[in-house]
């Protein structure tokens, strides 16, 4: 806005009084005219600048005119002046958008914003570190391993020879074009966290006492219990003097923590080539207390994992890189578990697709 600064003629007090009055009045239209960041700014510049600001200009053109007797009229008056616009350029500073303003604005800030998803933890990955949880307040220490894996560790070393039939068991899935490989090199997808118990062996002497959480692969045709690809935690403890009351307490507890103190665990003598004896863990029922019902086909228990004292043969085989694992001078147990079917019943899931289908309206459930 174009400000009209008057010549000073007389400097009597009736004079000055004007003179100030219509600078003010000018002043105050100009604020409130103001509309808009650039236009406050604008006005700042206009009447503060240092230089070429208004308010520079007045005292440079009347002070200096003034007869000394009317310097102090004129200075106080002056003061006055510079408090009012400094006061208008405060509360344009706070007064926000005008409504002209805000008419020119085309974003509508009445409509609903975009909604940000919280995110959550997949309930695979809520159980499966539930359950290394357990472990790590036992002292466990938790360890991974590759999920393709070479035949030497997913079977071999596991005490799985060649041509062995427990390899049936697995349904594996292997890596196309290996023939040429001599067998222990060849590569497959692996078809239990078993193999890790090697690797870990091989890298560090006894004792040793680690959780591996893990995804695995099987030829499985998929159903209402079963899917290709699965997650497992297996477990292996080796030291001096480690017991089958030694697996029994610990997985006892185990399954207390996950499911409640008044779980109960009874042990069934099974066979894994890597363990010796082995045995399925069943935990009283957990939908009838043990009563029976449909969920443990009216038996009263469920069976929920695989575990063993780790055979000498699978030593055998860590000794040939870690002396430590000599199976005369130490033992050991082993522990393998399915974490879908430990989360299906803990959340009530009753299709493990569900689990990978990615729908978020049941997945949401979990958040
Ligand atoms: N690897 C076995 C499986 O996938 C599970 C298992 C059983 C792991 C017994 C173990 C074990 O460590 O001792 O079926």
């Amino acid at each position: 806005m174009n400000i009209e600064i008057p010549n000073l003629t007389a400097f009597d007090e009736a004079a000055l009084d004007s003179a100030f009055a219509q600078l003010e009045r000018q002043a105050r239209a100009a604020a409130a005219a103001l509309d808009g960041e650039a236009a406050v700014d604008g006005f700042k510049l206009q009447w503060l600048g240092r230089k070429q600001g208004l308010l520079n200009e007045i005292s440079g053109r009347w002070l200096k005119a003034a007869p000394v007797e009317a310097k102090k009229l004129l200075g106080v008056r002056f003061n006055a002046l510079k408090a009012v616009v400094e006061a208008l350029l405060d509360e344009a500073l706070g007064a926000g958008p005008t409504d002209a303003a805000l008419a020119r604005e085309t974003i509508d800030i009445t409509l609903p914003g975009t909604r940000r998803l919280m995110g959550a933890e997949h309930p695979i990955t809520r159980t499966l570190n539930e359950i290394v949880g357990v472990f790590a307040a036992l002292g466990y220490s938790v360890g991974v391993g590759p999920e393709v894996e070479t035949d030497y560790y997913n079977f071999e070393s596991m005490n799985f020879p060649p041509g062995h039939p427990a390899r049936d068991t697995q349904d594996t899935l292997v890596v196309a074009g290996q023939e040429r490989r001599p067998q222990r090199d060849r590569l497959l997808m692996r078809t239990h966290t078993s193999p890790v118990q090697m690797r870990t062996m091989e890298s560090q002497p006894p004792p040793v006492r680690i959780v591996i959480p893990g995804k695995v692969h099987r030829n499985d045709a998929a159903d209402a219990t079963h899917s290709p690809i699965f997650h497992q935690v297996e477990g292996l403890c080796v030291d001096t003097n480690i017991t089958f009351s030694d697996l029994k307490g610990t997985l006892d507890h185990a399954m207390k923590a996950l499911f409640g103190s008044a779980v109960k665990t009874r042990f069934f003598p099974s066979f894994f080539p890597f363990t010796e004896p082995s045995a399925d863990v069943q935990i009283s029922c957990i939908f009838c207390g043990g009563k029976g019902c449909r969920k443990c086909k009216n038996s009263g228990w469920i069976e929920l994992l695989g575990c063993g004292m780790v055979d000498p043969a699978v030593f055998a085989f860590a000794a040939e890189k870690q002396p430590g694992y000599d199976p005369k001078k130490i033992s050991g147990f082993a522990f393998g578990m399915g974490v879908e079917r430990i989360a299906m019943m803990k959340y009530g899931i009753s299709e493990i697709g569900s689990l990978f289908a990615g729908d978020m309206r049941f997945l949401g459930q979990f958040a």
